[in-house]
């Protein structure tokens, strides 16, 4: 693990104060948080297997705002669930936050999950008996941050759902579930967040100020990857990774350079 990594993953176990706790001093130099080297995930199936990922191998440093694009059954979700050790590979080596994660104990593992990433779940997989403050607060909680329960309220502020915040999960509309979800992630302040589809069921005002949230996020020395199959989002990324069968397509900034989130139309 470089130096500088260690510092900035030892630092945010240790010291952990506001929502707008900024993990890269200015000046510092970003480093690759999440990097994958030749990765492979097949899956058995009845008597055959199923490629969703083929020597995939790609880096990202802090600050990086990534889009993920790929259609659907590209590997996008698979490619997540191996960055935030929710699966594992069955080719490679997958280094996040400075741990090799495909050779982790079970202990190393259960601190990365709570310190390492923060999820963004396709489904949201919100806690139904816990209204929306407190599975946001539950996020930060796990995290270890320090007064979760403010937090929680801030972040749901942020995300629009501040008079949401005594209901539960069944109360809410998908769009209202997802922001909950998005707003429980970035409670955690954890150095990497990975988001599946995070504006699949919002509107399109709604979305953008869900892209501004995620953006900024990345630019506070977080690493920030957003999985989409929609190209007018990519186009306001660092970077774009797209995926096809598994496979990166390309490793580049969007095609025409990137554009304002503000000038999306989608
Ligand atoms: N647990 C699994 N068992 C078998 N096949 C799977 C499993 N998970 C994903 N796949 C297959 O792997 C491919 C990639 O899936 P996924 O990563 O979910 O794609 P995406 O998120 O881009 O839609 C698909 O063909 C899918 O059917
Ligand atoms: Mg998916």
């Amino acid at each position: 693990m470089c130096a500088a990594v260690a510092a900035h993953y030892g630092r945010r176990m240790s010291s952990i104060a506001t929502a707008e706790r900024v993990l890269l001093a200015p000046g510092e130099r970003p480093e690759a948080l999440v990097e994958l080297t030749g990765v492979g995930r097949r899956y058995a199936v009845g008597a055959g297997e199923v490629v969703a990922l083929a020597d995939v191998s790609i880096k990202v440093a802090a600050e990086d705002f990534v889009v993920v694009l790929g259609p659907s059954g590209s590997g996008k979700t698979t490619l997540l669930n191996i960055i935030g050790a929710l699966d594992t590979p069955s080719d490679g080596r997958v280094v996040v936050a400075g741990q090799d994660i495909t050779r982790a104990s079970r202990k190393e593992l259960f601190a990365f999950r709570r310190h390492g990433v923060s999820f963004v779940f396709q489904t949201f997989n919100l806690f139904p008996a816990l209204t929306a403050l407190e599975n946001v607060e539950f996020g930060a909680d796990v995290a270890g941050r320090a007064n979760a329960r403010e937090l929680a309220g801030a972040m749901l502020e942020r995300v629009g759902l501040g008079m949401r915040a005594s209901h539960f999960p069944h109360e809410l509309s998908g769009g209202e579930q997802q922001r909950v979800s998005i707003a429980r992630a970035l409670a955690s302040g954890n150095p990497i967040l990975l988001a599946d589809e995070p504006t699949g069921e919002l509107d399109f005002h709604t979305g953008v100020q869900i892209l501004e949230l995620l953006h900024a996020h990345a630019h506070t020395g977080r690493a920030v990857l957003v999985v989409t199959h929609n190209r007018e989002i990519a186009r306001v990324a660092d970077r774009v990774i797209e995926l096809s069968s598994g496979r990166v397509l390309r490793d580049s900034p969007p095609e025409g350079g990137r554009v304002e989130i503000a000038e999306l139309r989608w």
